[in-house]
């Protein structure tokens, strides 16, 4: 069996409300008649809703950022799991390097994120991957170990089926510098062995892990070879239609 391969694109801080919807009308036209491949995409906070408008009826699927693990309340600045569900997101991206190098994030907040996003019924991306010092000092395998052990503290078999996970490494990540197929593979077999430790075959087997960081038309097509690469979370090239439909259509190069 193979997993339905999975590509997101994760837009970051970038595109105003009239840019995010040009994006969005020729991601459109150009995916149409896309199928056996999942696509998403992650607009900032401001385009969700005009975004969520725009993909009525497209089979492209909508994403949040980051969220948080309250409900509503008195959390300024935050937005809640339920306000993204209510604009049909269908994915919520948790844990991303970004937000733990930048924003204080951690193991357990991340964990409260994705328990909160889970709960109600969104699904997680759940971003992992070591810094280059850690490569460098030969602990990246331990580092996405614990951030795995942490992230997913508490969460049973059931509320894994609704998740994905992205291995980035943070020196990959915007730098150009992708990282090997073979490296990439290395510590995506890894993580799948984790989880069928934590959970069970079925789940590890099922389980879709998307690799991250300098994602190209180039260089998708030899990543998505490997054995245990079901897809890709998709910054800088995520930005251009043409660039992100070539990474989604990489079956046919
Ligand atoms: P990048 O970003 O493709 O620009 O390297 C990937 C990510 O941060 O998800």
């Amino acid at each position: 069996m193979k997993r339905l391969p999975f590509i997101a694109g994760n837009w970051k801080m970038n595109k105003t409300v009239e840019e995010a919807l040009d994006l969005v009308r020729s991601l459109k036209a150009s995916l149409k008649d896309i199928k056996d491949v999942e696509v998403a995409i992650a607009p900032p906070f401001t385009a969700l809703h005009p975004v969520s408008q725009e993909l009525k009826g497209s089979s492209i699927h909508l994403a949040g950022q980051n969220l948080f693990w309250e409900e509503k309340g008195a959390f300024t600045g935050e937005i809640s799991p339920v306000m993204l569900k209510e604009i049909n997101c269908r994915y919520a991206i948790i844990g991303h390097s970004e937000r733990r190098q930048f924003f204080g994030e951690t193991d357990e907040t991340v964990n409260r994120r994705i328990r909160a996003a889970l709960n109600q019924g969104l699904r997680v991306i759940f971003c992992v991957g070591e810094t280059l010092q850690e490569r460098e000092k030969g602990i990246n395998f331990l580092v996405v170990e614990r951030q795995i052990e942490g992230g997913l503290k508490d969460l049973g078999e059931k509320a894994i089926q609704s998740l994905v996970i992205a291995y980035e490494p943070v020196w990959a990540i915007g730098t150009g510098k992708t990282a090997t197929p073979q490296q990439a593979e290395e510590v995506h077999q890894f993580i799948r062995q984790k989880m069928r430790f934590l959970y069970s075959p079925k789940i590890a087997e099922n389980l879709r892990i998307q690799y991250g960081g300098s994602v190209t038309p180039e260089n998708i097509k030899s990543l998505m070879d490997q054995e245990d690469i079901d897809g890709a979370l998709v910054g800088g090239a995520s930005l251009n239609a043409d660039s992100f439909s070539r990474i989604v259509r990489f079956k046919e190069m």
